[in-house]
């Protein structure tokens, strides 16, 4: 007999087009078969990704919509799909089995029903935990090397600026740029994340941001020599204090501008004159354009987790329920690292 379970999935009630709260979020449930049908994959999710780009999703509108299938618009009352860990219940696929581990778009729920064509792979673990697959060896961690690598395309002992230094990506990127041989600076909200940045992942400084009145002269004291690259996070005031402070061929990139994202911030007003003459490359990219760097990545990373060389950070909320929470702390900074909310027990 078909056997048929309840699914619970975090939905959004209406569009949010300022900073979300929790109360935006609400719990929904629907019936879902437990038979797969033919090309069909039924995951029981165990770690799903929380992600500040899927603000621009649910708002009710966003440029960057229409972009890529994955910054497609999220409906109110629908499932969102995230990255994410879980473990096949049911395949309709004769490349999936029950049990496989597997890794992919999965959902704000308790269960994905993953549709052919819907990025799904199996997961070899590697000896390393799972939330780890979600956040450094995930999304994350290939916009944080692709960005780096490609993007900033970094010489030994240039001058390094990192925002948002104590999240997923940030993180990342410091600890890269360190291993390179750069000279490395972050910023982040809060004093324990500039401890942390300095004394667990081994950035050269780091600064509180909000203790600042004046960024530009902050980043001057910082690099009294010039910044040669801003990895940029968060956009807005620091975004143009770090163009005021970069050297002759510095490179910028924007990988996200989080201080902008939920309207309030301030927009930069970039000083041109200053991007023509210092010949400044400032330049956006998505992760998803460089999957052609995913087995470089993969080993570069398992390499240095393994040998201690690196850090991972997994912020991990537990149970379906605190998505909300965990989606609107992104924007507080309530996070370190990687913010990873667990659904269910490996
Ligand atoms: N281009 C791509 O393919 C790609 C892929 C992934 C992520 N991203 C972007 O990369 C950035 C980081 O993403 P993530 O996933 O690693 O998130 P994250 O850094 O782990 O979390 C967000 C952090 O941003 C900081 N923040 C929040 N509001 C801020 C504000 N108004 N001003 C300054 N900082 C603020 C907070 O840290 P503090 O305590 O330091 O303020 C917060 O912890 C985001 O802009 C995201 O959209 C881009």
């Amino acid at each position: 007999m078909e056997e048929v379970i309840e699914n619970k999935f975090i939905a959004i009630k209406s569009h949010i087009n300022g900073a979300p709260i929790e109360f935006d979020f609400e719990v929904k449930t629907e019936t879902i078969s437990l038979s797969a049908k033919s090309k069909e994959v039924i995951v029981k999710n165990l770690y799903v990704s929380i992600d500040p780009y899927q603000l621009h999703r649910m708002k009710s509108c966003s440029s960057s919509q229409t972009t890529i299938y994955l910054a497609a618009p999220v409906q109110p009352g629908q499932s969102i799909d995230t990255y994410g860990v879980g473990r096949v219940v049911a395949s309709g696929r004769p490349d999936f089995a029950k049990d496989d581990l597997v890794v992919g778009l999965l959902a704000w729920g308790e269960y994905t029903v993953v549709e052919e064509g819907r990025l799904l792979n199996k997961l070899d673990p590697m000896g390393l935990p799972l939330p780890y697959h979600v956040g450094p060896l995930g999304f994350s961690g290939l916009t944080a090397y692709a960005g780096f690598f490609e993007i900033c395309k970094p010489k030994k002992g240039e001058n390094v600026f990192v925002s948002a230094a104590s999240g997923s990506v940030g993180s990342l990127v410091g600890q890269y740029a360190k291993l390179f041989g750069c000279h490395v600076v972050g910023c982040a909200g809060s004093q324990k994340k500039v401890d942390l940045l300095k004394e667990k992942l081994g950035f050269d400084d780091a600064f509180n941001y909000k203790d600042e009145t004046d960024l530009n002269s902050a980043l001057k004291r910082y690099f009294p020599n010039g910044i040669d690259i801003y990895f940029d996070n968060v956009g807005g005031e620091m975004l143009e204090a770090a163009v005021a402070n970069m050297n002759k061929f510095g490179r910028v990139a924007l990988c996200g501008v989080i201080s902008e994202y939920t309207g309030g911030g301030k927009r930069p007003a970039l000083e041109m004159l200053d991007v023509v003459y210092k010949r400044i490359t400032i330049q956006g990219f998505l992760a998803a354009d460089h999957t052609k760097n995913y087995g470089d990545f993969i080993s570069t990373i398992t390499d240095h987790l393994r040998t201690g060389k690196m850090q991972a950070l997994c912020d991990i909320s537990h149970g379906l329920e605190s998505i909300p929470s965990a989606f609107v702390g992104l924007f507080r900074g309530d996070n370190i690292g990687k913010k990873i909310v667990q659904i269910a027990h490996e």
